[in-house]
């Protein structure tokens, strides 16, 4: 069976996400990519839960099976009617409308009157209950052949919407990671479906919640008091809300700048299998800044990234991952980034450092790129 993945506005960094846990939960599947714009597996034994991959990755709106021919809408010929979408996001040449019209003469064949829905968004398919009482549509273009897809999940944007702004702690001023990226990051670490991680500037949690919610155990650390007790509050709210599967989770106070000895001590004996993290990048910027400025704020994320280098020698993560956000600050001048070619130990091996795939997370209109960072630990 083959199957198609939507990504959200960050395609590269989505097909990022989607090797790595393809890789690690469908092992020796191949995704292909002819565009930018949709994905496609190829799935031809065993059992995988194309489903459950979906419902893991956090830069993804569709997943859908090809159609290889209508008659797959044959569980549907008992009925009088039947409502179906027709999603605007075409790929390739096709016209959607002449496509649902097609599909619509096809089922008045077969004597059951059909309507169809522009499904403009992924909400209207949720909204109009497509994908259990109907099904959505997409064109598909492979290269030389249009095919049509069926919609089989999308992301549940309202879940996202619930742990992004009703948590109970957040602190705008520190910067909150969306839950998405945190997710998208986590997925990078590649790991199994077991296993700790650490963000070592945990902040409000976002990391820590997304990961919990993703199976693994969390250690968050912070500098600020307040940053623990956020985490503390945001990890039980969300430890409420998810099947838990007695994951753990351990918060406390660690400056990167100045670590506690004996705290590295107890880290060294930890078992850590991922880091992910985004340092403290300053305060929220809503101007582009002056170069001078640029420069300082990259500085301070200069000597986090450093200090955090340095504390993995005292700490065994050896063979293990590290997702981080580096950002850029959009200045008068332009872009203003920190190179981390004297910061990063050139044995640290990158992973997709293909200069063609731009792995980077950005609001519409944002002075901030979050680049994404991904390094295993030599
Ligand atoms: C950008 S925030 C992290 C946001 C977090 N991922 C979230 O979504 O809530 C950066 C955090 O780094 C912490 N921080 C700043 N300096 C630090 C240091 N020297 N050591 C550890 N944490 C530090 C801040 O208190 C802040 O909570």
């Amino acid at each position: 069976m083959k199957y198609f993945f939507q990504p959200g506005r960050m395609s590269d960094l989505a097909w990022a996400e989607l090797c790595s846990v393809v890789s690690n939960f469908a092992p020796g599947v191949v995704v292909k990519r002819l565009n930018g714009r949709i994905f496609f597996v190829d799935i031809t034994s065993g059992t995988i839960d194309i489903i459950k991959i979906f419902q893991r990755l956090g830069g993804f709106i569709r997943v859908g099976e090809m159609i290889e021919n209508l008659d797959l809408f044959l569980e549907y010929f008992n009925q009088k009617n039947i409502t179906f979408g027709v999603s605007p996001d075409i790929y390739g040449q096709g016209n959607y409308i002449e496509v649902a019209n097609e599909v619509k003469d096809f089922f008045k064949e077969k004597g059951v009157s059909s309507r169809y829905i522009i499904t403009e968004n992924t909400a209207s398919v949720i909204h109009n209950n497509l994908i259990d009482d109907g099904f959505e549509l997409l064109v598909l273009d492979l290269g030389k052949d249009m095919v049509l897809g069926r919609t089989l999940a999308v992301q549940d944007i309202e879940e996202y919407a619930v742990r992004d702004f009703d948590r109970p702690n957040i602190d705008k001023k520190m910067g909150m990671l969306p839950p998405k990226l945190a997710r998208i990051m986590v997925n990078l670490l590649g790991m199994p479906d077991e296993g700790t991680v650490w963000d070592p500037f945990c902040g409000s949690g976002t990391i820590l919640t997304e990961a919990l919610t993703l199976g693994y155990s969390v250690l968050g650390s912070d500098i600020d008091k307040k940053a623990i007790r956020n985490s503390n509050a945001n990890i039980e709210w969300t430890l409420e809300r998810i099947k838990f599967n007695n994951q753990r989770y351990r918060t406390f106070i660690f400056d990167i700048l100045d670590p506690d000895r004996a705290m590295i001590k107890t880290l060294s004996k930890t078992q850590i299998d991922g880091v992910a993290f985004e340092p403290f990048m300053g305060p929220p910027q809503r101007n582009i800044v002056k170069i001078g400025r640029a420069q300082e704020l990259i500085m301070g994320v200069s000597d986090q990234l450093k200090a955090f280098v340095e504390l993995t020698r005292g700490i065994n993560l050896r063979g293990k991952k590290v997702v981080f956000v580096n950002p850029s600050y959009k200045s008068e001048s332009g872009w203003v980034s920190l190179r981390l070619n004297q910061i990063i130990p050139k044995s640290w091996y990158r992973s997709f450092s293909n200069e063609k795939l731009e792995l980077y997370w950005e609001r519409p209109h944002s002075i901030i790129r979050r680049n994404i960072l991904i390094y295993t630990v030599k």
